[in-house]
């Protein structure tokens, strides 16, 4: 693809996931999440803990901001405004597909953030199809170019199928996953892109090496109708029946903690402030994912934006965990609640 080609697919991707005019119609469930009220919660809100451990190291609250851009000048400006907020919260940051950057170099400096935040808990991002087609050499190039401490790989078949001229073939994903375990000495995370993550591909994860995936689950920005939004003619269609396609984040996150307690399970996908985040957190994630709503702060506010949504989120997390109860938001996944509606549905029917 050529560099105007990729800046016109850059742009577009971020102005219309951005606009929200690519959301889900349906929802994530976790407003079938109640946690239960405690009215008297007996601490300061101040030692509410929100200290999180993940791939190895600690962060400030159970919060990422999940990889979303780079390849033209406006996304290397947000990706480097996105990372300095993440760092002043002291949450991990991704970058969005280092594709553009391994088949154009010269773009490598949109996906430069270290200037801007030299401390902050970087994530590189490949394609698994684009990564099975990478040596390791390449791949370990991409990595140290950035300046990453971990790397993410995203899965979006369904993205990809309702690209006009997208990926087809999606054989050899999972060993590809497996054969970069152990190769770059960096932990890996494997995420979904809106579609979420079922058991069976989890397990299957798990088995391959991978300790800590994102379910990026349905009830947010759905890949599909992006594409079917920058397509024209017949080529909207499969991405408009897609539209809706995917497990939501409240089952999916609730379905891999059963599956596979000992992974550390990300929510992502529709995660709008930080109730939501709580409910995941209750439902057996470690961390919590943002990804369009960061997007839209930062277009909107610049740094200072985006670091003031990751704050009234994490606020958000806090208040929340005060009010459940309980003293740590790792504790959220102990907290009583109710569980209503759609999402009683799902998690009675856990696929095997
Ligand atoms: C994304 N997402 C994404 N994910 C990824 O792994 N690599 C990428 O390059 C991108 N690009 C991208 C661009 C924009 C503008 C957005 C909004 C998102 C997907 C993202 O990380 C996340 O998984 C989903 O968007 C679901 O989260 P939200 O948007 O519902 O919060």
């Amino acid at each position: 693809m050529s560099d105007a080609a990729i800046t016109r697919r850059k742009a577009d991707h971020i102005a219309i996931a951005a606009s929200g005019e690519a959301d889900f119609h349906r929802p994530t469930l976790l407003d079938d999440v109640h946690l239960i009220h405690c009215a008297l919660p007996e601490r300061a809100l101040a030692d509410v803990d929100l200290s999180t451990h993940f791939l190895g190291r600690s962060f400030r609250a159970p919060l990422m901001v999940t990889g979303m851009t780079g390849g033209t000048p406006e996304a290397g400006e947000l990706n480097r405004a996105l990372a300095a907020a993440a760092e002043t919260a002291g949450i991990p940051f991704g970058l969005g597909s280092q594709r553009a950057m391994v088949e154009h170099p010269e773009l490598a400096s949109t996906y430069d953030v270290r200037a801007s935040a030299p401390d902050v808990f970087l994530c590189a991002n490949f394609g698994v199809i684009q990564l099975a087609q990478m040596s390791f050499g390449a791949v370990r190039e991409a990595v140290k170019r950035v300046g990453a401490d971990a790397v993410c790989v995203h899965l979006n078949a369904a993205q990809e199928l309702a690209q006009p001229g997208g990926d087809r073939d999606f054989s050899g994903g999972l060993e590809a996953i497996r054969a970069l375990h152990g190769e770059l000495g960096l932990p890996i995370l494997v995420k979904e892109t809106g579609c979420g993550v079922s058991p069976a591909v989890g397990r299957a994860l798990a088995a391959a090496g991978v300790r800590a995936i994102d379910v990026s689950g349905g009830g947010g920005t759905s890949w599909p109708a992006v594409e079917s939004r920058r397509a024209h003619g017949d080529e909207a269609e499969l991405g408009r029946d897609l539209w809706d396609w995917g497990i939501p984040t409240a089952p999916a996150v609730a379905w891999l903690a059963a599956a596979e307690p000992r992974l550390e399970i990300v929510a992502s996908g529709g995660i709008r402030n930080g109730l939501d985040a709580a409910r995941a957190l209750a439902l057996g994630a470690r961390m919590a994912g943002v990804a369009q709503l960061a997007m839209r702060a930062v277009r909107e506010g610049g740094r200072e934006g985006a670091l003031s949504y990751l704050s009234r989120v994490i606020d958000g997390i806090r208040a929340a965990t005060l009010l459940a109860g309980v003293a740590t938001s790792a504790d959220l996944a102990r907290a009583p609640r109710v569980i209503t509606g759609e999402l009683r549905d799902w998690l009675a029917q856990r696929p095997a």
